[in-house]
């Protein structure tokens, strides 16, 4: 069943296409990655698809619903949620109000910060219980500032599942982390997504992520997808692996 669709979306800054008529198909249940190289247009299309940017053209369905003018928060509503390439938390909060606050967004309640302090029990439940699935419910009273990268990375990720989405976008969870990190991470937040039956879609530069957390991957190269199908289909197209390795693509 196919949940989020995009038919022809373009995005142009200046001379760049940074998404080039664009067919994006995401389907229910998948865990999908979407690769390329630097600039090829990951994260705009993400941006078109969150609301944080507006398409040039074509149309975004959200569970047939065309949601390609809905607001941010609207389209949050309905289920879509991303994290961010650079992380996007409240340092100066601890990790369990940062989560509190996601919570809150989604509930639209408006809080005072100086309240988060007696919260009512289902909020508090909740984030500790989003906390626990992360692996960071023993850290829930640090201040976010003093996470170390890894935990940085997980925390993001937990802001945007705390949000319920149905459909979740993950811009790079693993970057910037050791290699062990990187499967500590990927295992928890694969196995947290699939028990929630939450639909995914990674933005990833580690092949060997990739090929081993995926169900599909979709490349994109100079705004256009090059390439989509299971890690077995990926590797052995020829594209992927020359574009992976700088070298010319073949006709
Ligand atoms: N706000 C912007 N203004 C001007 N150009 C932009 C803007 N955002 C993206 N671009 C350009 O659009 C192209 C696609 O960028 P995008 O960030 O989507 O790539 P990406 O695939 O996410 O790359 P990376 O792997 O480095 O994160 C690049 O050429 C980039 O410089
Ligand atoms: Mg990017």
């Amino acid at each position: 069943m196919i949940l989020l669709q995009t038919i022809d979306l373009s995005k142009q800054f200046g001379d760049v296409h940074a998404c080039d008529r664009v067919n994006f198909t995401v389907n229910k249940g998948e865990f999908l990655s979407l690769v390329g190289s630097n600039g090829a247009g990951k994260t705009s299309l993400v941006n078109l698809i969150s609301g944080h940017l507006a398409p040039d053209s074509g149309r975004i369905l959200f569970e047939g619903t065309d949601v390609t003018f809905a607001r941010i928060h609207e389209r949050i509503r309905a289920g879509i949620a991303r994290s961010f390439q650079i992380v996007n938390l409240f340092d100066v909060l601890t990790v369990f109000d940062n989560v509190a606050l996601s919570i809150f967004s989604r509930e639209r309640k408006i809080v005072k910060i100086a309240a988060l302090a007696d919260l009512d029990r289902d909020v508090r439940r909740e984030a500790l219980d989003v906390l626990s699935q992360f692996g960071l419910a023993a850290k829930s009273a640090v201040p976010a500032g003093g996470l170390a990268q890894g935990e940085r990375k997980l925390l993001d990720v937990a802001l945007a599942y705390a949000l319920r989405p149905k459909l979740l976008f993950l811009d790079e969870p693993t970057s910037g982390v050791s290699t062990r990190e990187k499967t500590q991470i990927m295992d928890t937040v694969s196995s947290v997504v699939r028990a929630g039956a939450v639909t995914a879609v990674i933005i990833e530069h580690d092949m060997d992520v990739v090929f081993r957390y995926s169900d599909r991957i979709v490349m994109m190269h100079e705004g256009k997808f090059l390439a989509d199908g299971t890690p077995q289909e990926i590797r052995a197209n020829k594209n992927v692996a020359n574009i992976l390795l700088g070298a010319p693509l073949s006709a």
